[in-house]
């Protein structure tokens, strides 16, 4: 069933698990996260950048592709169709008025006031429409900013105003994960988790959720987070696969053939990771 947010990542916060934000790229992408998904009866959060959506030829197209294929495929699980890292009010309000269930404005390049204005104009326009609001305080670093560079820890007292003043849903604080691959080993802020989680009593999100290692991720789930998104992991995953396939048959020429060829991979992928945050079986009682 497509929903927003709030359901699945409060009954994880009370039950302390996470749930997968895995991000979407096309129809098959979408079509393997949500067999899997079903097969694991975990709810999932598909994620769409705006990059992506664009690429997928826009909101609607997106919206409508998901809500095809779960009634095709007969997908009972909780979906959530979420834009991720919105860069504007505009681009929130486009997927919101398209049947996008949930949003994140990132406006965590701006100052904290400017943060809260428009964090709060997003809030304001989705709540009235069912539809649940993920904001950022701090900087997830990554590729897009020349890696480790990018990253601005989120500050606990920016962290409280901004939920307070903007009434969001549920908090990004840049604890030091990036978006992409890590250059060494990631260095992860779990006491100002901890003491985030206690102050705003919200369920959190770590970006970057690719190159965690596992007993980090299991502790970012007890110091509050209830939201990990993954985005390169599948990618590097579903390019091996094609990989593989490329190089062991040159005959090859039916694109069909060639995509679903990083079916499994993905596929193993998304099993491990739902396994690993707690999430599988929970779609059964919801
Ligand atoms: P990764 O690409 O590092 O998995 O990050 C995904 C993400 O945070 C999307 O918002």
């Amino acid at each position: 069933m497509l929903e927003n947010m709030e359901k699945m990542l409060n009954r994880a916060k009370e039950e302390k698990y996470a749930v997968a934000q895995f991000n979407i790229n096309n129809l098959e992408w979408t079509r393997f996260v949500l067999e899997e998904c079903e097969k694991g009866e975990t709810p999932v959060i598909l994620g769409v950048s705006e990059g992506a959506a664009k690429y997928m030829g826009g909101y609607k197209t997106v919206v409508d592709m998901v809500k095809n294929l779960m009634n095709y495929l007969s997908i009972t699980i909780p979906v959530a169709i979420h834009l991720d890292h919105a860069s504007s009010f505009e681009s929130c309000k486009d997927a919101i008025d398209s049947g996008f269930t949930s949003v994140m404005i990132d406006a965590s390049k701006e100052d904290l006031q400017t943060n809260i204005e428009i964090s709060r104009k997003v809030v304001e326009y989705a709540h009235a429409r069912g539809v649940t609001v993920e904001g950022e305080i701090g900087h997830v670093g990554g590729q897009e900013d020349g890696v480790v560079g990018g990253i601005l820890y989120a500050e606990v007292e920016d962290c409280v105003t901004y939920c307070k003043e903007t009434k969001i849903d549920f908090l990004a604080p840049a604890l030091g994960s990036v978006h992409g691959p890590y250059h060494g080993d990631p260095v992860l802020a779990f006491d100002r988790m901890e003491e985030i989680k206690e102050k705003t009593n919200l369920p959190l999100v770590l970006h970057g959720g690719s190159g965690i290692y596992d007993e980090q991720i299991r502790k970012a789930i007890s110091c509050g987070i209830c939201k990990l998104n993954i985005n390169t992991e599948l990618q590097q995953a579903w390019t091996k696969g094609v990989r593989e396939k490329l190089s062991a048959d040159s005959e090859v020429y039916d694109p069909r053939k060639v995509i679903k060829a990083g079916e499994n991979y993905l596929k193993e992928a998304v099993k491990q990771k739902i396994e690993l945050l707690g999430s599988n079986g929970k779609a059964k009682k919801i």
